[in-house]
């Protein structure tokens, strides 16, 4: 039988996909799956132990999920852990019953369950994935990952590289991770620090570059608790967009703090001859290499004019938020925060039973997450919400489902979904809550959303 080049073109590729996904049609659920469950990691340099972790797919951090914007993205959930879980999809403008918050959005997916995740991706940028259930152990062991929603056509660079930045507690001995997820000096002050600062899951992190080759760079904190402050050597450029929304214009990269939660998008040219730099800071002035990158011949003979800022995301505009209505949020607790008490599970606790509740912080009065919203919004309304840090530590405030701008005295400061607000600070925020359902405001500081700082917005 003769047949027609195009015709022979289609019918080998619908022959292909059927060969490509091992699967032929009606044999059931073909969606790939996110595996959690222990593995094992060098995340402490050569000479220690590998470390046990709990991963997506057994790896820590897990895999890079790479998209195209506008894509669906679905993953079957399958829980090997001894324990529940589930996964929220951090920045994502995702429909709420996909979030992956156990009590708010769905069923905790039980030891040996699944889930199956599938929504469209709307905006290009860097988000992650990260456990939701039993945060500052699951998370804190390794269940987190990028993923990376590419712009319909990408920026002019030579490298598109993802630094998902992490910090763990190991026994030094060992090399093992720290059991102590609820220690009180922890929950009640900065958070769970680590002792190893890590690059996608290594402690020497090295990435071989080129002269003058421009890298995407998108930087990831998915630490429990530590806030990265970063300095680039050798490398110079420009921040393009912060958790996932382009800037509106490129801007300088200088020093950059991190927040949990936050990304940052770079892109900068390799200006070293030898060696170029991340660099960690730390609060007592030293610096840490963070990443290496050696610098091994030329891309190009000379550095390449500033990049055109990103293609904006859909739905960025800030009509309306000057109309926006006003809702407050104290935060108190935490030591040396002077907390009296606060009402949990609906009863007046004062501090020392608190306490006993493993309880050191409160927003408005109430720690923990309530039956009731912090508020309720009707579609489409504007909403202000003025925090007011009254604790001794910064938190990094973090709204699912939409983003955010700051309310600064000349305007509006860039969309974020986690905004880091620093001891005795106020700041405000304001969006339009365009997407209907529950969503969770919590601190990001992972300690202190489980013992107190959780909230949550209506919007219908
Ligand atoms: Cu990335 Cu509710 O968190
Ligand atoms: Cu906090």
């Amino acid at each position: 039988m003769l047949l027609s080049r195009r015709q022979f073109v289609a019918r080998s590729a619908a022959a292909t996909a059927l060969l490509g996904t091992g699967v032929s049609p009606g044999s059931g659920n073909t969606t790939p799956a996110l595996t959690a469950r222990s593995g094992m990691v060098q995340l402490a340099p050569s000479d220690y132990p590998m470390t046990e972790v709990w991963g997506y797919d057994g790896l820590a951090p897990g895999p890079v999920l790479r998209f195209k914007q506008g894509e669906r993205l679905q993953r079957q959930l399958i829980n090997e852990l001894k324990q529940p879980t589930s996964i929220h999809w951090h920045g994502i403008r995702i429909d709420n019953a996909m979030d992956g918050v156990p009590g708010l959005t769905q069923d905790a997916v039980q030891p040996g369950g699944n889930f199956t995740y599938d929504f469209p991706l709307p905006d290009a940028g860097s988000y992650w994935y990260h456990a939701h259930w039993a945060s500052p152990e699951q998370v804190g062991r390794g269940l987190h990952g990028a993923l990376v929603v590419e712009e319909p056509e990408a920026p002019e660079v030579d490298r598109d590289e993802v630094l998902v930045l992490d910090d763990w507690r190991l026994n030094p001995e060992d090399a093992q991770i720290m059991g102590d997820f609820d220690n009180r000096h922890d929950l009640s002050h900065a958070g769970r620090y680590g002792n190893i600062a890590t690059s996608n899951g290594q402690y020497d992190a090295v990435m071989p570059v080129k002269q003058h080759e421009r890298l995407r760079l998108r930087l990831m904190n998915v630490a429990n608790a530590r806030i990265f402050t970063l300095a680039l050597k050798g490398l110079e450029g420009w921040v393009m967009a912060l958790d996932g929304m382009p800037l509106p214009q490129p801007e300088m990269a200088g020093t950059l703090t991190l927040a949990p939660g936050q990304r940052i998008d770079l892109i900068v040219d390799v200006t070293a001859s030898e060696e170029a730099v991340l660099a960690r800071m730390e609060p007592n002035g030293e610096g840490w290499v963070q990443v290496t990158f050696p610098v091994r011949g030329q891309a190009a003979a000379k550095r390449r004019s500033v990049p055109a800022a990103l293609p904006p995301n859909p739905n960025m505009s800030t009509v309306g938020l000057n109309e926006a209505r006003a809702v407050d949020l104290v935060m108190e607790g935490g030591a040396m925060g002077g907390m009296g008490g606060a009402t949990f599970k609906g009863q007046d606790l004062g501090m020392r039973d608190l306490v006993q509740q493993g309880q050191f912080w409160a927003f408005n009065g109430t720690s923990g997450r309530t039956d009731t919203p912090l508020a309720r919004a009707s579609l489409g309304e504007a909403i202000k919400v003025k925090i007011n840090n009254q604790t001794a530590f910064a938190h990094a405030m973090h709204l699912h489902g939409m983003h955010f701008r700051e309310v600064l005295p000349n305007g509006y400061g860039p969309m974020r979904d986690t905004l880091l607000v620093n001891r005795a600070e106020t700041r405000e925020i304001a969006f339009v809550a365009d997407n209907p359902g529950k969503w969770l405001f919590h601190c990001h500081m992972l300690g202190h959303a489980a013992s107190g700082m959780n909230s949550w917005i209506e919007v219908t």
